[in-house]
């Protein structure tokens, strides 16, 4: 035997006996942040040194998209795999007494993940439901940890949301009349409402003891941190207040980094930094109606709320080294695709359900195409009857619809703001590659067949579509809101805890 053949011979025994232990992953996701809000996707005052290393030493997605222009759904289909429609989580987003939630027959990444022997953490803002004595919390659905507050922190008044030093007020007003927002550790709710001020190192120190413990039982561990940065009103501890030169804004874009940067750092020093995937995305474009201390779109059209590019188009990252080689990828990809991808590398089999999306291994390691072919737009608020409202199909979108929205107002682009509904016959077609601001229409007969091609793909898209029951349509029960001592009255004033963590 020649000594290849030995190679050859010892790396198949090696292949088949040694199989190395299945990956951590850590799914950072930002809330309200867009296209052009991070240091290494162009921002140029943004202070976001760590997550520009993930991208330097990872890889950059520059044609990543999310589901949905508004939190609740996007949050349904990055844990599901699935458009929001067919999870019931539409219209709009749910609120602190709603009924309804992520409905527990779904199968979530941390579902997937458990079924392998994972170890699970969320970290942050969930959004997809309270319900009735905490039936739709993370913890019913495949988290074994949870610490975090279950929807944004607007959703109650915010006065005693202050930006350090304490006595200074943050910028803007949050809903009243509702309870103030609740920090819970798993079901239960240890303040309320929250302290925004210390709320970061909080995270950090559950996170960091999380991925210790994990580490120590030398189980494989799954962390989510949705973070309620950047959605407004922005905050930052002592630590990054009045710290970045983009005013509030940059200063809650930093403490997030910063955080990132710590469990980074936990990840290396736990000795798993080489067995870990990081994935970084947001889930919808930035709330341009708040002018400075709303996000960026960078060059895509309009921000949240629309089905333009800016509403729906995000910055994402993969970073996992020696495995992901450092890079940039054009492949249009989704964070639909990420509980496939996951569950791929994992060795878990997939839910048996109509999943919408494709894995995403060819992407990250550089072995082929994109498996995904095409993205459907829906509005904040789909509907059998509309549908879909864009397609992007290879490097070309189709608009059969557009509108604007009050979250993407105050731009000189008066298409962000136009609240009309617009149809349009024949559809409004841009190419993305050469005109990625969705500024030149391409019209003209010379165009029919990518229309026609993409309008075969909506129809075929529609017919698979099967809306589950709405779930926001429920509605909602001012008793449903979370509250620390629930016989207390009067409510919402008395649900008032105050714990040490
Ligand atoms: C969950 O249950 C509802 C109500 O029975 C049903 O309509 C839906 O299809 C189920 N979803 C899944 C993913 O099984
Ligand atoms: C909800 O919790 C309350 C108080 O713990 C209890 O009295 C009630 O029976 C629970 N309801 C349901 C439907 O479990
Ligand atoms: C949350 O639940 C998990 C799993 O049951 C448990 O290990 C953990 O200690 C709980 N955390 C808290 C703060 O109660
Ligand atoms: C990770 O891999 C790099 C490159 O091979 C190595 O330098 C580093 O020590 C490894 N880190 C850990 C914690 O194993
Ligand atoms: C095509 O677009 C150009 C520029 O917006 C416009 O001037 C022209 O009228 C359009 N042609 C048709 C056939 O719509």
């Amino acid at each position: 035997m020649d000594s290849v053949q030995t190679v050859v011979i010892f790396a198949l025994i090696a292949a088949k006996c040694v199989r190395a232990p299945p990956p951590n992953f850590v799914l950072l996701f930002a809330d309200d942040l867009g296209y052009g809000d991070l240091g290494c996707f162009g921002h140029p005052s943004s202070p976001t040194p760590n997550l520009d290393q993930l991208a330097a030493n990872g890889l950059r997605f520059t044609d990543f998209y999310v589901t949905s222009p508004v939190c609740s759904p996007s949050r349904a289909a990055l844990l599901t795999g699935r458009y929001q429609t067919r999870s019931g989580i539409y219209p709009g987003v749910l609120y602190p007494g709603s009924k309804g939630g992520l409905p527990l027959n779904e199968t979530t990444i941390a579902e997937v993940l458990k079924s392998e022997g994972y170890s699970t953490a969320i970290i942050g803002k969930w959004h997809l439901g309270v319900g009735l004595n905490g039936t739709y919390l993370p913890t019913r659905q495949g988290f074994d940890n949870y610490l975090g507050i279950p929807y944004s922190h607007d959703q109650g008044p915010c006065e005693n949301l202050t930006c350090f030093p304490p006595d200074i007020k943050c910028f803007g007003r949050c809903d009243v009349g509702v309870v103030t927002v609740p920090l819970y550790f798993n079901e239960t709710i240890k303040q309320q409402p929250a302290d925004f001020l210390t709320l970061e190192k909080t995270y950090i120190n559950f996170a960091s003891q999380f991925i210790h413990d994990a580490v120590h039982n030398k189980q494989p561990f799954f962390l989510y941190y949705p973070s309620h940065h950047t959605h407004y009103p922005q905050y930052a501890g002592e630590e990054y207040a009045g710290k970045s030169l983009r005013g509030p804004f940059g200063d809650a874009v930093m403490e997030f980094d910063g955080t990132v940067g710590k469990i980074l750092q936990t990840l290396v020093k736990t000795g798993v930094i080489n067995n870990t995937l990081v994935f970084f995305t947001a889930d919808n474009g930035p709330e341009l109606m708040r002018r400075s201390r709303g996000g960026n779109a960078g060059l895509m059209k309009c921000g949240k709320g629309t089905t333009y590019e800016g509403g729906m188009r995000e910055p994402a990252i993969a970073y996992w080294p020696g495995f992901i080689k450092p890079g940039v990828t054009h492949a249009l990809s989704s964070s639909l695709d990420i509980l496939p991808t996951f569950a791929k590398l994992a060795g878990a089999s997939l839910p048996d359900v109509q999943l919408d999306g494709v894995e995403m291994t060819n992407i990250l390691f550089s072995l082929g195409p994109s498996e995904r072919q095409a993205m459907f737009y829906y509005p904040s608020s789909p509907s059998k009857k509309y549908g879909v409202f864009a397609v992007r199909w290879g490097k070309y979108k189709a608009h059969f619809y557009t509108q604007g929205a009050s979250h993407s107002m105050t731009t000189p682009d008066q298409d962000c703001s136009l609240l009309a509904l617009k149809y349009h016959d024949p559809p409004l077609l841009f190419d993305l590659e050469a005109d990625p601001s969705e500024n030149y229409n391409l019209n003209g007969s010379d165009w029919d067949p990518v229309l026609q091609k993409i309008n075969d793909l909506r129809v075929q898209f529609e017919a698979s579509m099967v809306f589950g029951e709405s779930e926001i349509g429920k509605g909602g029960d001012p008793a449903l809101e979370p509250c620390c001592s629930p016989e207390c009255s009067p409510k919402p004033k008395c649900c008032h805890c105050t714990s040490e963590l």
